[in-house]
């Protein structure tokens, strides 16, 4: 289930709480302004700040572990649609496993607030997930799970959390050559805010 967390972040309290070294966890997180799992609020929160959010109906039914070309045949008529919209030149699959041998490096790198300089466009297909953006003086933190679609346009500010054991696989959309191409901006943002595990754990509690 899809779920959105929204917090108010007034730019003089911003970094000013972060913990002191990247493993720390705060005690206490701030409390969400607003908290919701219905798609169509979702849908119209994010859209008010300019996200593109779409559930999209699983066509298919995958088969376990499917490849690449498996699942971008699966939803080539979505991808199709995507396109349609705005030209992306580069289109693939990737997973992430508990296996996975870079996992916490990985887990790492996208834990940094950064942006791009094109749309971060992705499709998932199974798992999920935590983006969280930065726009304005507010952050929303979005659990993305299986047929859920996202755009953040370029330039955002925002960081990913695949959780403590990560298990996703999600289409990217590129229009850039080069692929994932970051600019990091040096905020400790992130560690004042909930990981993944910690925020699906909160909202099963309230
Ligand atoms: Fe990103």
């Amino acid at each position: 289930m899809s779920l959105l967390a929204i917090y108010d972040h007034p730019a003089t309290t911003a970094s000013s709480t972060a913990a002191s070294t990247e493993q720390a966890i705060p005690d206490s997180h701030p409390q969400p302004k607003r908290i919701s799992s219905d798609g169509a609020v979702i849908q119209a929160e994010l859209a008010a700040r300019g996200i593109g959010f779409q559930h999209w109906p699983a066509p298919v039914e995958l088969s376990p572990h499917a490849e690449q070309a498996e699942i971008l045949a699966a939803y080539a008529a979505e991808i199709t649609r995507v396109q349609a919209e705005a030209s992306y030149g580069t289109v693939d699959a990737i997973r992430m496993t508990p296996e996975h041998p870079d996992r916490a490096a990985l887990r790492q790198k996208f834990l940094s607030e950064h942006t791009h300089g094109e749309d971060e466009v992705r499709f998932f297909v199974e798992g999920r997930g935590l983006f969280c953006l930065h726009i304005g003086d507010e952050v929303l933190q979005l659990v993305c799970e299986q047929n859920d679609w996202i755009r953040v346009p370029a330039g955002t500010r925002h960081w990913f959390d695949m959780g403590e054991t990560p298990q996703f696989c999600a289409v990217r959309f590129f229009n850039n050559s080069e692929g994932w191409v970051a600019q990091f901006t040096g905020d400790p943002i992130a560690q004042g805010y909930p990981l993944l595990d910690q925020l699906i754990k909160a909202a099963d509690t309230q």
